[in-house]
């Protein structure tokens, strides 16, 4: 990065000027551009979360982005990564007292002197963080820099590509094993990032021996770095059945379990091994005529699903319900063990009960008429599956 700051002075005025135009009040018009500066924080967990949503809300994160570098997004993206907070403020205050033609005119001149110049491709930004990263000689800063920076540049899928080819992956890797906690979670984030709905990377990088690595973290006493290990554990096996397989034979389902099953665990991650053991289950239903994983043979994680149907967290609970649902339709689950070990019949009066309060209260209504409506599907589902098993001949 140091070989292009003449380049970052360039983008950090481009982006003082942003800043100056919302601080003036006026509408900003760019809206991609503001959205962008938020994307690398708040994206990854509506993308994770929402397994009904998740072509709809890649197709828009990835818009306008195939450029790269070329994009506004990126440029602003990148010059925050390269900019000294003081500086960018005091910028901003002297552009806040040019009239608006003024700023216009700024704007086509910073525009004139941006296209004249030949942009590095995505590709090269890349290069250089990988380099860094690879380099043992630089400050743990520096690296921590190329790290965030690898963090942006992977958000457009033909990018992770370029990651492997790079060969960013096993650096990346190795930085799981760094003895600073932050570092480890950024590394993990941008690994999940890169084998989001992306098969090539997954594989590479579970030959890389990743995956045992990445969920040991989840048992971190950071609790944001186990948040972004079970992530990058999620987009790793996710529609992946070599990764789901060495998942179970690495006692995948005992460390859902211990999250789980830990009743002063973070919700976020909470939430995060419910959705997993949901979409794992899911999979498990839609490649049914496949081999035959070991799958959710630990009593104790079915039961302690059942028991957080008594969470006051509605999200929770429908996410809780959906992990049920899917639970009960694999042939390979037990609906007796659901009945007697975990007395399901019991927990979802229980949550019938505490739903009907909630449907009540104005505020909660709606949401709460859905997770009821959710609530009877599993009951029935449940009822079906005990009702063919009185078929089954003795
Ligand atoms: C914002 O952009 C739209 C088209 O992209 C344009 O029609 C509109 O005039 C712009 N508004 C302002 C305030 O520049
Ligand atoms: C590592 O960084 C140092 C200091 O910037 C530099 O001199 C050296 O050439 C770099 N090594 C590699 C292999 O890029
Ligand atoms: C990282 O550095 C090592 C030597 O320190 C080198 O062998 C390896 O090829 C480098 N990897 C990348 C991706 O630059
Ligand atoms: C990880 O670090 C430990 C020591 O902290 C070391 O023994 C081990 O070889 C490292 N593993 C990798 C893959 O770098
Ligand atoms: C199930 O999980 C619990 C808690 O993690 C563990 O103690 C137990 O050994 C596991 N049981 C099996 C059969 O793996
Ligand atoms: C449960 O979670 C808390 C908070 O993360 C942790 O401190 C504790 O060790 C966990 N308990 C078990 C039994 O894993």
């Amino acid at each position: 990065m140091r070989r292009l700051s003449v380049l970052a002075a360039v983008l950090t005025v481009l982006l003082t000027l942003t800043v100056a135009r919302t601080a003036n009040g006026e509408p900003m018009n760019e809206s991609k551009s503001s959205g962008g500066l938020l994307w690398s924080t708040a994206k990854e967990e509506t993308d994770l979360m929402r397994p009904s949503n998740d072509d709809d809300s890649s197709a828009a994160d990835h818009e306008g982005l195939d450029g790269g570098f070329s994009s506004l997004d990126g440029m602003l993206q990148w010059a925050i990564g390269h900019s000294d907070p003081a500086k960018l403020k005091e910028t901003a205050q002297d552009m806040q007292r040019l009239s608006s033609d003024d700023l216009k005119k700024r704007q086509i001149e910073i525009k004139e002197l941006v296209d004249s110049m030949k942009m590095p491709s995505d590709a090269q930004f890349m290069q250089i963080a990988i380099d860094d990263l690879n380099n043992s000689s630089l400050s743990f800063e520096d690296r921590h820099r190329a790290l965030q920076e690898l963090l942006i540049l992977v958000e457009p899928i033909d990018n992770a590509n370029d990651l492997s080819k790079l060969g960013g992956l096993s650096p990346l890797i190795r930085e799981l094993n760094h003895s600073d906690s932050d570092v480890r979670r950024v590394a993990a984030w941008v690994l999940g990032k890169a084998s989001q709905n992306h098969a090539i990377i997954q594989k590479q990088i579970l030959e890389l021996g990743a995956l045992p690595t990445l969920m040991k973290m989840t048992r971190s006493a950071s609790v944001e770095e186990a948040i972004k290990a079970l992530y990058a554990v999620s987009a790793l096996i996710r529609n992946n059945l070599g990764g789901q397989e060495l998942f179970f034979s690495e006692a995948g389902d005992v460390m859902l379990q211990d999250i789980i099953g830990n009743s002063s665990i973070d919700i976020r991650l909470l939430k995060k091994a419910i959705f997993l053991v949901a979409d794992l289950a899911e999979c498990k239903l839609e490649i049914v005529e496949r081999a035959e994983l070991p799958f959710f043979t630990n009593l104790s994680l079915l039961k302690s699903i059942v028991d957080l149907t008594s969470t006051t967290d509605l999200d929770l609970q429908e996410k809780v319900l959906f992990a049920l649902k899917n639970l009960l339709r694999l042939s390979t689950t037990e609906a007796l063990i659901f009945k007697d070990f975990c007395d399901l019949d019991g927990a979802l009066e229980r949550m019938r009960l505490q739903l009907q309060d909630l449907i009540a209260d104005e505020f909660w209504s709606d949401f709460a008429v859905d997770v009821e409506n959710l609530r009877r599907e599993v009951e029935l589902i449940f009822h079906k599956k005990l009702g063919e098993l009185k078929q089954v001949p003795k």
